[in-house]
């Protein structure tokens, strides 16, 4: 077998690729261990989204895998460094869904400013309540934008273009650093000098053990009171518990999530039943564009590891040792 899909993946870069390759496609396969352990014993490549989980035991039951393609650009469902030991090449396009994910985030920014959700409702219930759909402008508050990456980069020069003050916090950014020049940023050295400054705080952050629940009591109060909360990142760096706290004690202003804990989450919970909250079912990088981006970069990497090419998009090493 050439490539296994684990997942719903389907676009034309997919078809294309299965007129030449051999392709075995089964898109609840991430949610049947046992089958997927004895497909990927057969596999030359895997392709994925963000559900199949990829750990260090299905890579070591993967002998002819020579790479993985990763429709999308979080890396937290990857044991990345077991790849790399292993010599398998990991391949996402870590550009392709930058402007979608931090166009979204700018919508939040606009949809809570201007209550754009309550608006709608209201209208549709037949009501014309202009007064109670007072909102704020974007122009001439801070924002803050926490992970300074290629997203978080990109929706700070369009936060800029709002007339909006941009604060940053990255760990890994210096000061002198393009994305800090290019995006006209302050750089602050603690995530609560950022949080204290922020009208909205907007999170770009990858999922790792160091940002779980990063956003959680104590950094909610620190947040300025009467912000406004936006994730489209990953779910584990919010403890959702802590929010729905700052939401509901007024402390945040409202809040605007992407991303959840458990995708789908379990149940309706009260974060649902808050008029101040807009939710969308992980949707940052579905664009039209982004998926195309994104699907026809993957599928070229993977023709190129098959026919014996090196990968451009590689995130684990320089070169596929397989
Ligand atoms: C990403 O990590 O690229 C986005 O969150 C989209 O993830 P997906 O692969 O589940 O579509």
């Amino acid at each position: 077998m050439d490539i296994l899909i684990s997942e719903e993946l389907r676009a034309p870069a997919i078809e294309r690729l299965a007129k030449t390759y051999q392709v075995v496609a089964e898109p609840k396969l991430w949610q049947q261990p046992d089958k997927l352990r004895a497909l990927i014993a057969e596999a030359r490549v895997l392709m994925v989204r963000n559900q199949t989980q990829v750990t260090a035991e299905l890579l070591h039951g993967a002998p002819k895998l020579l790479g993985i393609g990763r429709v999308g650009v979080g890396l937290d469902n990857i044991d990345l460094g077991r790849a790399s030991s292993l010599g398998i090449v990991v391949a996402a396009p870590l550009n392709a869904n930058a402007t979608s994910v931090a166009e979204l985030a700018l919508g939040f920014m606009l949809a809570l400013a201007r209550k754009i959700p309550e608006a709608d409702r209201s209208t549709k219930a037949g009501n014309w309540d202009r007064k109670g759909c007072t909102g704020i402008e974007l122009a001439g508050k801070t924002l803050a934008v926490c992970g300074l990456g290629r997203i978080g980069g990109t929706v700070a020069r369009l936060g800029r273009a709002f007339g909006m003050r941009v604060v940053a916090f990255d760990p890994f950014v210096k000061a002198d650093s393009a994305v800090v020049r290019e995006s006209g940023v302050l750089l602050c050295g603690r995530i609560e000098e950022a949080l204290a400054m922020a009208d909205f705080v907007s999170v770009h952050l990858p999922s790792t053990p160091e940002t779980r629940r990063l956003f959680g009591a104590s950094t909610f109060s620190a947040t300025k009171p009467g912000a406004y909360f936006i994730n489209t990142s990953r779910g584990a760096v919010v403890d959702e518990a802590a929010l729905l706290d700052a939401l509901q004690s007024g402390r945040l202003a409202g809040a605007a999530l992407d991303v959840r804990e458990f995708e789908p989450p379990a149940a309706r919970g009260a974060l649902e039943s808050l008029s101040n909250v807009v939710l969308t079912p992980h949707i940052a990088a579905f664009t039209v564009e982004a998926q195309e981006r994104t699907f026809e970069a993957v599928a070229a990497d993977v023709e190129r590891l098959l026919s014996g090419q090196p990968v451009l998009n590689f995130v684990n090493f320089d070169r596929p040792k397989r």
